[in-house]
């Protein structure tokens, strides 16, 4: 299988869509939302789509403003999980956030979401700061940081 990560582009939309409601169905970000910040029209923020042998597998979207770069948003699709998607999606968005002069990479998860620390535990995020009931259903937030990875 070849995994890639490529910026998104306007015909990613609808696919991020989907998946955004799929994986965040408390807070989904809009189709429009998530189109004006693929066509750049969101200040700061850049979205970056994974592809398994030339199919959709994911998205990533990440704002980088100055020293730091936030991690807005990673998911994989279901079928694609498990399979590196999010770590090649990571690696990507640390390209981006290092091009762009940020030498943090923060993010927010719910505390709750097993899999996704596993993965950020696994990356080397260490957690800066806990954001009691920060979620509309009461979860804590964890807030994670590590530096950007440089490209070699
Ligand atoms: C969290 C998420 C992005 C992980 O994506 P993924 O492409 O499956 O992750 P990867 O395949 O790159 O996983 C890399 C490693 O992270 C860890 N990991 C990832 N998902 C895991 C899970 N569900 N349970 C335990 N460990 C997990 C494992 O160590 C894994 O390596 P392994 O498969 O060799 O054991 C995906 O489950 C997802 O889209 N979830 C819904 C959206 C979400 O919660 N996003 C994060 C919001 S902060």
């Amino acid at each position: 299988m070849t995994l890639s990560v490529r910026p998104a582009e306007p015909e990613d939309v609808d696919a991020i869509a989907d998946l955004e409601l799929l994986a965040f169905p408390l807070d989904p970000w809009s189709p429009t939302l998530i189109g004006e910040g693929v066509a750049g029209r969101v200040p700061t923020t850049s979205y970056f789509v994974a592809e398994q042998d030339g199919r959709f597998a994911g998205y990533a979207a990440v704002s980088v403003v100055q020293d730091v770069a936030e991690l807005q948003r990673i998911a994989t699709a279901p079928r694609e999980r498990r399979t590196g998607v999010a770590v090649a999606l990571l690696a990507g968005v640390d390209g981006h956030a290092a091009a762009g002069g940020a030498e943090r990479l923060l993010l927010e998860v719910r505390d709750d979401n097993v899999g996704a620390l596993a993965l950020y535990r696994r990356e080397g995020f260490a957690e800066i700061a806990r954001r009691a009931g920060y979620y509309r259903d009461g979860t804590d937030a964890v807030v994670l940081e590590r530096f950007v990875r440089m490209t070699p």
